[in-house]
């Protein structure tokens, strides 16, 4: 599995190349407006672009920043030839660009149709939905962005807990306890019920209230919706790389490389995360400890 960095943060992304593990950046508006603000909001946004490129190993995704057809076609184009000749650009756009769920509904498709064919290589963003993934790679879309963090938030939010005061973002979504606890919860709500057939159960608001509380639309968490992306692109041989976004923590991107997902994209504090353990300072500091002197002495020849 590759590994990009999901910063706009210079001296991350510089850091992380330098320990020769990252394959690849992505960044986004709300990323760009974190890596300006920390450097006091001053700064050269066309040289900053560049030097990202010219230290990312690998792929730079760059989002539009418009949300119809024309516009987004335009700034993709401006921001590819403008950037191309100093590392390898790779263009966000959104699957779905309507603010409002009624207009623009397909701009988002026609752009990554027409991108594509043009030859400029697009990572669809803002993908919540397997069906928005088979989508997005019927459009010739070269990556695509599952956003596995925000689906575990937006279930979590369905059952009632609040980002921040019931959970942190950073926290592992334990859907495989959700996933017990609503058949539990199912199986209480059927036996409390006199049911006469099969169809009066079906039919019953709570019972299948109680079905869809601790899942969107069938998927159980993040990793579930990357799981089944890979599953879809797999069945049919799409050439479409699963980028698994919006990882929260190291348990999600051990689970996400589970699904067997191209590339996972982690914030740098992730990358600290999956290289801590408990027992493993632990270790280290014994270790350090039990040197006896004839050991320590090989390495004080010369
Ligand atoms: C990556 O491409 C996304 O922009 C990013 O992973 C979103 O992460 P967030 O949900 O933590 O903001």
């Amino acid at each position: 599995m590759k590994i990009f960095l999901d910063t706009a943060d210079i001296d991350e992304i510089k850091f992380a190349a330098s320990l020769g593990i990252i394959d690849g950046v992505t960044t986004n508006p709300s990323l760009i407006k974190q890596a300006i603000e920390k450097r006091g909001g001053s700064i050269d946004m066309e040289e900053y672009i560049k030097e990202i490129l010219k230290t990312s190993p690998g792929p730079v995704s760059l989002e539009v920043i418009s949300v119809t057809y024309d516009k987004m076609v335009e700034e993709a184009k401006l921001l590819y030839d403008k950037f191309k000749p100093y590392g390898e650009v790779v263009i966000k756009i959104p699957i779905c660009s309507s603010l409002d769920g009624e207009n623009n509904v397909y701009d988002g498709l026609k752009t990554i149709r027409e991108l594509s064919d043009y030859g400029i290589p697009v990572n669809v963003t803002l993908v919540m939905t397997p069906e928005q993934a088979l989508l997005a790679a019927k459009s010739g879309a070269a990556y695509v962005s599952p956003f596995a963090g925000r689906i575990d938030d937006y279930i979590r939010d369905k059952l009632g807990m609040k980002r921040g005061k019931d959970y942190k973002k950073a926290d592992y979504f334990n859907f495989n306890l959700m996933k017990k606890l609503e058949s539990e919860k199912l199986a209480r709500v059927i036996s409390s019920r006199d049911l006469s057939s099969l169809a009066e159960a079906y039919l019953d608001e709570e019972i299948r209230e109680a079905a869809s509380a601790g899942n969107d639309n069938g998927i159980y968490s993040g990793v579930d919706l990357v799981k089944s992306i890979v599953t879809i692109f797999r069945n049919y041989g799409f050439k479409t790389e699963v980028i698994a976004s919006s990882i929260r923590n190291a348990r999600q991107v051990r689970e996400i490389a589970e699904t067997g997902a191209h590339i996972a994209t982690i914030p740098f504090y992730v990358l600290r995360e999956m290289l801590l353990h408990y027992k493993t300072i632990e270790g280290i500091n014994a270790f350090v400890k039990d040197v006896v002197e004839p050991y320590r002495k090989i390495f004080k020849e010369k």
